[in-house]
């Protein structure tokens, strides 16, 4: 069988369900498709799908970058908020799924728990692609790691630097090295640590493929000679205790003379929105090593690949 036909059909819930070698052949297919993006080259090849997006939260680039790559695909999206649905008013889960389901050929969802994205999928035959949850964010690892690869040539042997909170994008990026083969060093003050199932994910990944996966106290031990430094904000999406988490985070900035500590050609990756100020600087985002918009870009890239192999 070839590797296409592992996708047909599947859910994207979480990068734990894929096998790295599945998860390089989705960075292909992004790679062919950006080219052909660039190129301007037609690649509208699933007319007349319709694709539902419920957003239980806000959103900039993934909004976005799915329905420009569902239109650059040929299809259609329909775009819903939870509040302008009867979700709202009550109707289960397990009901909405079983209708959406009757009219699209696919369901894109941001939401708070991992066991909602879970619930659609049980309910949905067609595909439900995880737009973000409190646990993971599995269409930003797949943007950041062709990012990476196309910024430092591979992604295994590089260490990887993470500052910033313990939630869906450290934990995505904890999955990918552990399932790639880069070095993961997360810091993180006292007291504060990842979901103990991606924890236990990822050092039984690691340990297979003798990679490090370490959770540090100290900035320093994390960004030492790392070749990516990732930062993200103290507080996300659903947090009510924003000023606590300020101040346990205080000293764990990304500023220039942080990203010193890192290799010189080490490049500063975020996935977005930040808080210049807190976990960054302006001058360190702005900063020629900082690849941001490339990462943001290459959200449509990576989940046009999804959607392709999902539906093809
Ligand atoms: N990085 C990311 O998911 O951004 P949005 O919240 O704007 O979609
Ligand atoms: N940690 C962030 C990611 C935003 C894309 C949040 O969930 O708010």
């Amino acid at each position: 069988m070839s590797m296409k036909n592992h996708f047909i059909g599947r859910d994207f819930l979480t990068l734990m369900d894929y096998k790295p070698e599945e998860i390089h052949y989705i960075l292909e297919v992004a790679k062919d498709l950006k080219y052909k993006h660039k190129m301007k080259k037609a690649h509208n090849f699933l007319q007349r799908h319709t694709i539902a997006m419920v957003f239980e939260k806000p959103s900039t680039r993934t909004r976005f970058s799915f329905q420009v790559a569902i239109a650059h695909l040929g299809m259609q999206s329909f775009f819903a908020t939870p509040e302008t649905m009867q979700l709202s008013r009550g109707e289960p889960v397990k009901d909405t799924a079983r209708i959406l389901d009757r009219y699209c050929d696919a369901l894109v969802i941001r939401t708070y728990g991992q066991n909602i994205v879970e619930e659609y999928a049980h309910y949905m035959e067609k595909p439900v692609i995880n737009a973000l949850t409190d646990l993971t964010h599995p269409c930003q690892g797949l943007a950041d790691m062709l990012t990476i690869r196309e910024h430092k040539g591979e992604i295994s042997g590089n260490k990887l630097a993470y500052v910033g909170d313990p939630w869906n994008v450290c934990h995505t990026l904890m999955i990918c090295c552990s399932l790639l083969g880069m070095d993961c060093y997360v810091a993180l003050p006292k007291g504060w640590k990842p979901a103990k199932v991606v924890m236990d994910f990822a050092e039984d990944n690691a340990k297979i493929r003798k990679t490090k996966m370490v959770i540090t106290e100290s900035l320093e031990t994390a960004v030492k000679d790392a070749d990516v430094v990732y930062a993200n904000t103290f507080h996300s999406m659903g947090h009510k205790n924003i000023e606590e988490r300020k101040k346990a985070f205080a000293s764990y900035q990304i500023n220039d003379e942080t990203i010193a500590k890192a290799k010189s050609d080490a490049i500063f990756m975020h996935c977005l929105p930040c808080y210049r100020g807190e976990e960054i600087t302006d001058s360190v985002i702005e900063g020629l090593q900082s690849v941001v918009f490339d990462q943001g870009e290459n959200r449509m890239h990576t989940e046009k690949a999804v959607l392709s192999l999902v539906l093809s």
